[in-house]
């Protein structure tokens, strides 16, 4: 009997491309906030297959939405007209209530953030772009250039698209100095994901808001990670009161079906012409019938209400063992460790929960469904009370 790591370099040692660290353990199924592993492990889950598993596994309303689209019709171009690609965005417009009111549907959280800049530096005719220190959004040539760090690490095209700046993420003050005349953009998450489950505040986005109308640059929040109901409101934009000019969101919008939006408000909506953007996945049916069921979802059952509500359970009970506080917002928390972050995971996993780990080496980062329970996070600080400080 091998091993579950020998049995996870069998599975996938053969054709795959090793891009990827992994996990010594090979899924077989889900169900709700339990994982199921191929060596009969039944692991909870506070990682959500990185902050997509909003609704968690083999959900009933997720399974009927993409049985009957496929049944319906599982695929028509943007060409021929659909009611549920019209309904999915008023219903998403709708969620999120900021007056983001047209979308454009694409499949990954890179490609909505290569669009939206593509359209900020096509609308204001500008060089320049502004991200914060710490940010990650996304692999491809304009994503990479604003992700803090990849340069360095993995970016690989051999110049730049444009020309970019990175703001601390901290210092409003350093706001005005940063952005000018020449910024096309500013992208930024109201919660970093990668950068620890970091909550970038109020006083800083309000700064890039109001510098932004100044000098005319436009505004993106990238809610990628945080959006789609997992900081227990819609959106970052309606958690911290600020409304940018268009929002990207993916992950937790399709549970699993990959899919994601552009929001535009109606001032660069209103500048679109035909071409301006386009796509052959994006926007089809299967998709959008599950983004539909998915927001259904999260609004018919309250759980934006229970993130909030298990959140504050979190942070009242998880301080405990080599956790020495926690940040970030609804169900993107950091738990910041005293010993490195890999340690008190893999602790963990000795103990059959799974979390994730983050770009700070002392930031362990919670990204469970929606539908977690006090129960399941008692599970928690049990298993972190057990190990050492
Ligand atoms: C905030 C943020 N933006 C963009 C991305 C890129 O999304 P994708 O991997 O779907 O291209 C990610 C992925 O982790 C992310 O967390």
């Amino acid at each position: 009997m091998p091993s579950a790591a020998e049995s996870v370099q069998t599975a996938h040692a053969g054709h795959l491309a090793q891009v990827f660290a992994q996990y010594p353990i090979e899924i077989a199924h889900g169900e709700g906030v339990w994982l199921h592993a191929r060596d009969g492990r039944k692991l909870l889950d506070f990682y959500g297959g990185h902050a997509v598993a909003g609704l968690g596994y083999g959900h009933p309303r997720w399974l009927a939405a993409l049985e009957r689209q496929a049944r319906q019709m599982p695929f028509q171009t943007n060409a021929l007209p659909m009611a549920v690609r019209e309904r999915a965005a008023a219903r998403l417009a709708r969620f999120a209530g900021l007056g983001l009111d047209t979308i454009f549907w694409i499949n990954s959280g890179a490609e909505a953030n290569e669009n939206a800049l593509k359209l900020a530096f096509k609308l204001t005719g500008r060089s320049k772009a502004v991200a914060l220190v710490q940010g990650w959004h996304g692999r491809t040539a304009a994503a990479g250039a604003v992700t803090w760090g990849a340069l360095e690490k993995w970016y690989g095209f051999p110049r730049l698209p444009f020309d970019v700046s990175f703001l601390p993420r901290d210092q409003p003050t350093a706001v005005d100095a940063g952005i000018d005349r020449n910024t096309a953009a500013v992208i930024v998450e109201p919660v970093q994901g990668v950068g620890g489950a970091y909550d970038v505040g109020t006083p800083m986005l309000e700064a890039l808001r109001r510098r932004c109308n100044e000098v005319g640059a436009l505004l993106i929040f990238d809610e990628v990670q945080c959006g789609v109901g997992r900081t227990g409101a819609p959106f970052g934009a309606n958690y911290f009161h600020v409304t940018p000019d268009m929002i990207t969101t993916a992950k937790a919008l399709g549970n699993g079906f990959p899919v994601s939006a552009l929001m535009l408000s109606g001032r660069v909506a209103r500048q679109l012409k035909v071409d301006d953007m386009g796509t052959t996945f994006g926007g089809g049916p299967m998709a959008c019938a599950i983004a539909e069921a998915v927001i259904d979802t999260i609004e018919s059952e309250s759980l934006l209400a229970n993130v909030r509500q298990v959140s504050a359970y979190i942070r009242a009970s998880c301080v405990i063992g080599p956790v020495l506080g926690i940040q970030g917002a609804g169900f993107l928390l950091g738990l910041k460790t005293s010993r490195p972050a890999k340690e008190v995971q893999q602790a963990l996993l000795d103990q059959d929960i799974l979390t994730g780990t983050s770009g700070d080496p002392n930031v362990l980062r919670l990204l469970p469904a929606y539908i977690l329970n006090e129960g399941h996070v008692d599970r928690l600080s049990d298993a972190l009370a057990r190990i050492p400080a």
